[in-house]
């Protein structure tokens, strides 16, 4: 059986799928035909769904699944600019962490969340790692400073370490990582946008986020970090985020910015 399946008793001819599908899946010859998967279409689909979301007879299957596999929005929510700007204002860097850890629940909200983020062609290649509880947080954050000890320049962040403090994750409860394959095309960028997704949608939830840069250069080259989070040789970090609540930061105001650089071509 195809992996795409029109009911042309249900199609209403709408053209709904035509318009939406990325990958011109869909033809019709006239407005008055229903709609036909064109030859090839089903070898350039790339599953993103869109039709039988968009379909408003339920007329097309992909994969086995159809419009009844699709959740409704929540009804009367449209979120206003106000509360994304408010968002995108309110999210900080949080280096200070109080001693409340981060619940599974909770850790496993935002990641069901980032099965909407967007990836390239739909390839959806961004994978997931989750240290949760301070301790596990502490030994990786060891094995950084460990391949610091490799390194010139960073003798403060090694110092810090070794006085108690923690340069690496801040004292974070959790620590999320995005990874990928070697092979992945854009797996910089699609594990990029699905972090910061998910550190809004953090923020939103009332936790402190920070990236964490230094250890993804770490992971990215040290094979002992790879061994301890338990990749394979061809998988790779590309994006970290700490995670946990806040302890003591409590921003009221928004930090001021520079106007941006923009250049309009009209
Ligand atoms: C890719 C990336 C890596 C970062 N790595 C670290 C890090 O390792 N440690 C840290 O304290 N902050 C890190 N940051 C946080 C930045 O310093 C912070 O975003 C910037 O100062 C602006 O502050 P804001 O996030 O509160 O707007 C990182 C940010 C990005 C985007």
């Amino acid at each position: 059986m195809s992996k795409i399946q029109i009911d042309k008793f249900k199609c209403i001819r709408c053209g709904q799928c035509i318009l939406a599908c990325p990958s011109r899946v869909y033809t019709r010859n006239s407005p008055l035909d229903s709609t036909s998967v064109v030859s090839g279409g089903v070898e350039r689909c790339i599953s993103c769904n869109h039709c039988i979301a968009i379909c408003p007879v339920n007329a097309i299957s992909v994969n086995g699944l159809d419009s009844s596999d699709c959740d409704l929005f929540l009804a009367g929510i449209y979120p206003r600019l106000e509360h994304i700007m408010t968002l995108v204002q309110m999210r900080r860097s949080i280096r200070n962490y109080s001693d409340v850890p981060v619940e599974r629940s909770q850790v496993e909200q935002l990641l069901n969340a980032m099965r909407w983020a967007p990836t390239a062609k739909n390839r959806l290649p961004v994978k997931w790692l989750v240290i949760n509880g301070r301790e596990k947080v502490v030994e990786l954050g060891g094995l950084v400073i460990d391949w610091f000890r490799r390194l010139k320049g960073v003798e403060e962040m090694i110092a810090a370490w070794e006085e108690g403090r923690d340069p690496i994750f801040r004292g974070a409860p959790c620590v999320v990582a995005a990874y990928t394959t070697a092979d992945a095309t854009w797996a910089a960028v699609d594990c990029s946008i699905a972090m910061q997704t998910l550190d809004y949608c953090a923020t939103a939830m009332r936790l402190g986020t920070c990236w964490a840069g230094y250890f993804i250069h770490a992971a990215q080259k040290d094979k002992e970090i790879n061994n301890w989070l338990g990749l394979e040789r061809n998988e790779e970090i590309h994006a970290a985020l700490m995670i946990g609540n806040t302890g003591g930061e409590f921003y009221q105001k928004i930090p001021p910015r520079p106007e941006l650089k923009i250049k309009w071509i009209t």
